[in-house]
């Protein structure tokens, strides 16, 4: 499977540290979370406190990971960063915990992902900073007790659910963040284009704000593809025309749509009437792996309105049939709800 120029997962080319703000104030849109983190902040601050431990979730490319290294700049301390897949002993998180200074931000991303065992030497760090984890085997098991310096936990995951009540409880606050609005996302491609040197008019800008499925890292990516295309075939500005056509080359489509959305669409359409699909039978239709549909594909086609989540699965609403320019004949869903009992 190539990578998906619209995708909001990381790729090689996205590992541009210039682009990512620094400060609270740089960070564009999710003005609630903002306001909230900025409180909280302050009010730490002023108590010399450390922040309590944070959640950020939503769908790759809208900061996650941006706003982690914000919050322990604004608090003015350091940031230690891992993942919850690359923590696989007990030993291991307590070894990263232990060398934490007294305020430290702990970075662990895809957090739901951390295991049983590891996940419980959180439970006690997080509530009264000590650890206690059982050393050795059998007769030679004993237990450790050790005091550890205060610190933030921020976790961030794409799957608010798939983290584990005892966990999900010790964390003081949880933020979402959502799909970035049209005016926020040409705020997003003007402050990329300044930092980046490129020479982009407002109708290019739009362009690729509009395409860019409210997320900041696909509108980089698509930004850095248009400056390209600009360079070799128009004379380096990245103008509404030479934006289009870049995008259309790049098969984007106006909504940021590429041939993947389009493919699933189709095969719910196609193959199985219209749906509903459960996701693991979809997934196979179309050879994918259904973690990455439902992480990755699915939420901005949900946010479209295009498909429907029900309790049989995936359906394609009326918007999706217009779009591919196929007739629409089923009921409206809540009927069809209705009529089969849910
Ligand atoms: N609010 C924002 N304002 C400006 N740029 C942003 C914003 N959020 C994200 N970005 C850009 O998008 C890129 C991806 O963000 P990131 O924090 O890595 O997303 P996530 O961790 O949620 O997948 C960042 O490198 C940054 O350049
Ligand atoms: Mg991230």
């Amino acid at each position: 499977m190539t990578e998906r120029l619209v995708s909001g997962a990381v790729q090689d080319d996205d590992l541009d540290m210039s682009l990512r703000p620094k400060r609270l104030e740089d960070f564009v849109g999710q003005n609630q979370t903002k306001e909230n983190l900025s409180i909280a902040i302050q009010a730490c601050k002023i108590r010399e406190e450390s922040l309590d431990h944070v959640i950020i979730y939503g769908p790759p490319g809208l900061g996650k990971t941006t706003l982690a290294h914000i919050i322990a700049q604004e608090m003015g301390v350091e940031i230690r960063v891992t993942s919850g897949p690359a923590i696989e002993r007990a030993g291991d998180m307590a070894a990263i915990l232990t060398s934490l200074q007294p305020g430290d931000v702990l970075f662990i991303d895809e957090v739901h992902r951390l295991n049983r065992v590891v996940e419980e030497v959180l439970y006690s760090a997080m509530e009264d900073f000590f650890l206690s984890w059982m050393v050795g085997k059998g007769l030679a098991a004993r237990n450790v007790n050790l005091r550890i310096n205060p610190f933030t936990l921020i976790g961030a995951t794409t799957r608010y659910s798939m983290i584990s009540a005892p966990l999900r409880d010790r964390f003081g606050s949880v933020f979402r963040l959502e799909y970035y609005d049209t005016s926020e996302m040409k705020v997003i491609v003007q402050r990329s284009a300044r930092i980046l040197d490129v020479e982009a008019d407002q109708q290019g800008v739009d362009e690729i704000a509009c395409r860019s499925r409210g997320t900041p890292r696909i509108a980089n990516r698509l930004l850095k593809r248009s400056r390209d295309f600009a360079l070799v075939k128009a004379d380096n500005r990245v103008t509404g025309p030479v934006a289009r056509d870049a995008l259309a080359q790049l098969q984007v489509d106006e909504l940021g749509l590429d041939q993947s959305d389009r493919r699933l669409l189709e095969s719910i359409i196609d193959k199985f009437s219209g749906g509903p699909v459960g996701l693991e039978t979809l997934a196979a239709s179309i050879h994918e792996d259904s973690d990455t549909i439902m992480d990755v594909w699915e939420p901005y086609l949900l946010q479209l309105g295009f498909i429907d989540r029900t309790p049989r699965g995936r359906v394609a609403t009326k918007l999706a049939h217009d779009y591919l320019g196929r007739p629409y004949s089923k009921l409206d869903p809540n009927d069809q709800a209705r009529l089969s009992g849910f």
